[in-house]
């Protein structure tokens, strides 16, 4: 297995980027899924929202454990402790969602034409909160990743669907999102891209590198390292700072625009969160 030598990235910049400036995001999303069904192709395509698990036989074991008694399984019993809690005035977060929980996590993200940005999940719980004069939650873990993780194992088994309407400012959020992807960052100036597409499948330090097709499909994720949930937002910011580039914050417009592109990417692949990862 060859090892990313961090700081020399010669290599990687002479990569041919799979996507092309100018393509429309269909187009992106062939090129973006063929080259991973190319990269490994004993990998079944559905097996792809199982990260590094997919590719790394490895640890895959040692993983099927953990997830027979998994470690989140609390968090979602809490999380639909959270969903059933009557707010003050009586409404409760069905009053903002709708009765039909599974039904809830394919919607998102989403292009909002009246606001003109993207809609996340976690934006919209904290925006329930508000709008029936709750306190919102702190993003990125604790209560919000809680219910996040209840409305997603609900989810389990539906299809990635993310919509990119044909209008100019979506579209721009896309490549917005599609940008922040394949820029290089940070003092060892790695993109997203270079760890989780060029060199995916391969060793960098103690981790093998997943593939970013599959990675929207099981959060929020229980990790070992942070002892909890952890949002999709919590995890861009630790993947910021491993190439030390100051992460953006949580539902950061950011952020957002990432997790509209990165989710889409996924298409066709059904949810399967909430996961549990190192
Ligand atoms: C220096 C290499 C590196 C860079 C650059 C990097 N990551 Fe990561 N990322 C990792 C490692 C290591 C892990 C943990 C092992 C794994 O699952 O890939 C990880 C994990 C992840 C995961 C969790 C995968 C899962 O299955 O739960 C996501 C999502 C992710 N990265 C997204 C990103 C995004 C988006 C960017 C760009 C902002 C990025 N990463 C940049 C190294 C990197």
């Amino acid at each position: 297995m060859k090892k990313l030598v961090v700081g020399m990235s010669v290599e990687l910049s002479l990569a041919v980027p799979p996507l092309v400036a100018q393509a429309s995001p269909a187009d992106d999303l062939k090129a973006f899924q063929s080259y991973f069904k190319k990269r490994f192709p004993d990998v079944p395509f559905d097996d792809f929202v199982n990260g590094v698990y997919a590719v790394d036989k490895g640890s895959r074991a040692q993983w099927e454990e953990i997830e027979e008694f998994p470690p989140y399984e609390i968090d979602v019993e809490k999380g639909e402790k959270i969903w059933n809690t009557k707010f003050k005035n009586g409404k409760s977060f069905a009053s903002c969602f709708g009765e039909d929980v599974g039904a809830i996590k394919p919607r998102y993200p989403h292009w909002d034409a009246k606001e003109g940005i993207v809609r996340t999940l976690e934006e919209d719980i904290n925006a329930c909160l508000a709008g029936n004069g709750e306190k919102p939650f702190k993003y990125k873990k604790g209560k919000i990743a809680q219910l996040s993780a209840y409305i997603a194992y609900q989810a389990r088994g539906k299809t990635i669907d993310v919509k990119i309407p044909d209008d100019p400012k979506a579209l721009a959020a896309y490549e917005a999102g599609k940008h922040f992807f394949y820029a290089k960052r940070g003092q060892l100036n790695l993109s997203c891209a270079d760890c989780h597409v060029y060199y995916s499948g391969n060793k960098i330090r103690a981790d093998i590198l997943s593939p970013a097709l599959g990675h929207l499909s099981h959060f929020p994720v229980y990790r070992s390292k942070w002892g909890g949930l952890g949002t999709v937002h919590r995890r861009y910011g630790g993947c910021n700072k491993q190439v030390r580039a100051k992460p953006f914050k949580a539902q950061s417009k950011q952020y957002k625009q990432l997790e509209f592109f990165h989710t889409y990417m996924s298409n066709g692949l059904k949810f399967n969160g909430p996961g549990a990862r190192k």
